[in-house]
C-alpha cells in the first residue's frame, strides 16, 4: 500500500501574517491526524517562512516552479540548486496554469523535473486535459503524451523519484471535480504507462487535483490508484485542509 500524500498548492496567495495563521492552525492539529503525509507548496518569497515555521514538523514544503537551467542569465528564474540550498525538498512542475499562461510545453516541463531531480528535489509533475480535449475524447492521448515526454527526459530512474499529479484543467478552481471513477480511470491509465517504464516508476504516488474539498476527498482517496491530492483553494483554509489530510489518513487504499 502506498502512503497517501496531501499537498496544498497555495498558488499566488498568502502574506506573512495570513501564512502564520494558516501554518499555526495546521501545526496545532498535526498530531491528531493519522499516517498520511502532508506538504505545502508556496510562493518563492515565503519559502524561508515555511522552512522556519515547519522545521521539525510532519509537514513538508516546497516551491511551485523551478527553472530548467542551473544558473545563468535568466532574469526572474529560480534554479533548483537555490531551492535545495536551504532545505527545500519538493517542487511543482508543469502546472496547467504555467503550461497555459507561460507556454510551457511537455519537453520544458520534463527538463524542469530533471533539473529538480539533479538537485535532490522531488518534482510533482502535473498532467491533465482541457475540457475541449475531454469532450473530444482525447484525454488518454493528451495525458499519455505529457507523461511520456517526462519519462523520455527524466528516464525511468528519474520518474521513480518523482510524484505525478493528474489535474484535469476543467476541474481546477471551477468547483467541478472529476468523479472518483473518472479520476481512477485516468490514474490507472497513467500507472500503466509508468509501469511499462519500470516497476519502480509504476509505484510513484499519483495525486488527483481539481476542486478537492473536505466533502469529496474521502471518495476520491478510496480509489486504488488515487494516492492523495494536490489541493488548491481548499488548502488555504485550516479546517478544510485538515479534513482532507484526515480523509487521506483514513483511506483504505
Ligand atoms: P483547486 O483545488 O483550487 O481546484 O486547484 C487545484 C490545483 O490546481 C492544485 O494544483
Amino acid at each position: 500500500m502506498r502512503r497517501k500524500l496531501v499537498a496544498g498548492n497555495w498558488k499566488m496567495h498568502g502574506g506573512l501574517a495570513a501564512n502564520r495563521e494558516l501554518l499555526g492552525g495546521l501545526l496545532n492539529q498535526q498530531a491528531t491526524v493519522g499516517s498520511a503525509a502532508c506538504a505545502v507548496l508556496v510562493p518563492f518569497p515565503y519559502l524561508a517562512q515555511v522552512s522556519s515555521a515547519l522545521a521539525g514538523s510532519r509537514i513538508s514544503w516546497g516551491a511551485q516552479d523551478v527553472s530548467e537551467h542551473v544558473s545563468g542569465a535568466f532574469t526572474g528564474e529560480v534554479a533548483a540548486p537555490m531551492l535545495a540550498d536551504f532545505g527545500c525538498t519538493l517542487v511543482i512542475v508543469g502546472h496547467s496554469e504555467r503550461r497555459a499562461l507561460h507556454s510551457e510545453d511537455s519537453r520544458t516541463v520534463g527538463k524542469k523535473a530533471l533539473s529538480a531531480l539533479r538537485s535532490g528535489l522531488t518534482p510533482i509533475i502535473c498532467v491533465g486535459e482541457s475540457l475541449a480535449e475531454r469532450e473530444a475524447g482525447v484525454t488518454r492521448e493528451i495525458v499519455g503524451q505529457q507523461i511520456a515526454e517526462a519519462i523520455s527526459v527524466c528516464g525511468a530512474g528519474g520518474i521513480s523519484a518523482s510524484i505525478i499529479a493528474y489535474e484535469p484543467v476543467w476541474a481546477i478552481g471551477t468547483g467541478k471535480t472529476a468523479s472518483p471513477e473518472q479520476a481512477q480511470e485516468v490514474h490507472e491509465f497513467l500507472r500503466g504507462i509508468l509501469m511499462s517504464a519500470s516497476v519502480e516508476a509504476g509505484q510513484v504516488p499519483i495525486l488527483y487535483g481539481g476542486s478537492v474539498k473536505a466533502a469529496n476527498a474521502a471518495a476520491l482517496f478510496a480509489m486504488p490508484d488515487v494516492d492523495g491530492g494536490l489541493v488548491g483553494g481548499a488548502s488555504l483554509l485550516v479546517s478544510e485542509f485538515m479534513d482532507i489530510w484526515r480523509a487521506a489518513s483514513a483511506a483504505r487504499y
